[in-house]
């Protein structure tokens, strides 16, 4: 089995880079080891380490912070990992995971980590929000970094709030048919149960069964189907 690396970019910060990839990664692993088969999920539960990680290559003091908070509270679905050396990058698809998702500093100074990043990746997910102020830096980030290198990548519409209305979401999706941009279907809306939860550490499949957190879980998942992420079991009609 090959591993498959998405790397999730964009040099603006929060744009959701954090967020998109942490919950991408948990409804991957969800599918790939979830089933209503009792017979299978005892042979998920002694195949060893989850299929899925997320590697967080991230300077900030943040993202250790993230993981030592998702520790306390009794970890996270899938494996992380913290990559504080860029070389050590090159050794993710030696590790036996089926999909790695790749978290990237959102800042041009870290530039040097993101490039390192896309050199092993077989995909990349750009986060963006639908405002203005998200227009120009998303372009720098693939014009002038993931064009370059000639990878598969698609831009996703994230923190979108339904009740702003559809104006600044209708202008942005202009705005990357414009530049001939690949993008998501799916947008990412805003839900605040998705800030808190990742103020805490929690990522969507660790939400509470309610209404809205459903919904907002909703979202992650056609976004994991819709880029094929979610293995032979559910895209084999798309392959
Ligand atoms: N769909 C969403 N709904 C609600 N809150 C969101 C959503 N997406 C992101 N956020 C919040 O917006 C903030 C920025 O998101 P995130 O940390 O994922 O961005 P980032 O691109 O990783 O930022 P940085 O470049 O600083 O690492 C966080 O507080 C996060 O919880
Ligand atoms: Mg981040």
């Amino acid at each position: 089995m090959a591993t498959k690396i998405h790397v999730i970019a964009n040099q603006k910060g929060g744009e959701g880079k954090t967020t998109i990839s942490v919950n991408l990664a948990a409804i991957t692993h969800s599918v790939l080891t979830d089933s209503n088969s009792p017979l299978e999920k005892q042979q998920d539960q002694s195949a060893g380490h989850s299929p899925v990680m997320v590697a967080s290559t991230d300077p900030q003091a943040s993202s250790v912070w993230w993981a030592n908070r998702v520790g306390e509270r009794g970890g996270l679905p899938f494996d992380f990992t913290q990559v504080d050396r860029p070389s050590d990058l090159e050794k993710l698809r030696g590790l036996g995971y089926e999909h790695i998702f790749v978290d990237t500093p959102g800042s041009l100074e870290n530039a040097h980590i993101l490039r390192a990043s896309l050199d092993q990746c077989d995909d990349v997910v750009i986060p963006m929000q639908p405002a203005a102020l998200s227009y120009e830096p998303t372009r720098l980030t693939i014009n002038k970094v993931i064009k370059p290198l000639d990878l598969s990548y698609r831009v996703v519409v994230n923190n979108w709030d339904p009740r702003d209305g559809t104006v600044d979401l209708q202008q942005t999706a202009q705005y990357i048919a414009k530049q001939g941009w690949p993008a998501c279907k799916t947008v990412v809306r805003r839900y605040k149960i998705h800030t808190r939860a990742s103020a805490e550490g929690q990522v969507v499949t660790q939400y509470p069964r309610n209404r809205v957190a459903a919904e907002a879980r909703e979202d992650f998942l056609l976004l994991a189907l819709e880029l094929g992420y979610g293995g032979t079991r559910s895209t084999a009609k798309e392959a």
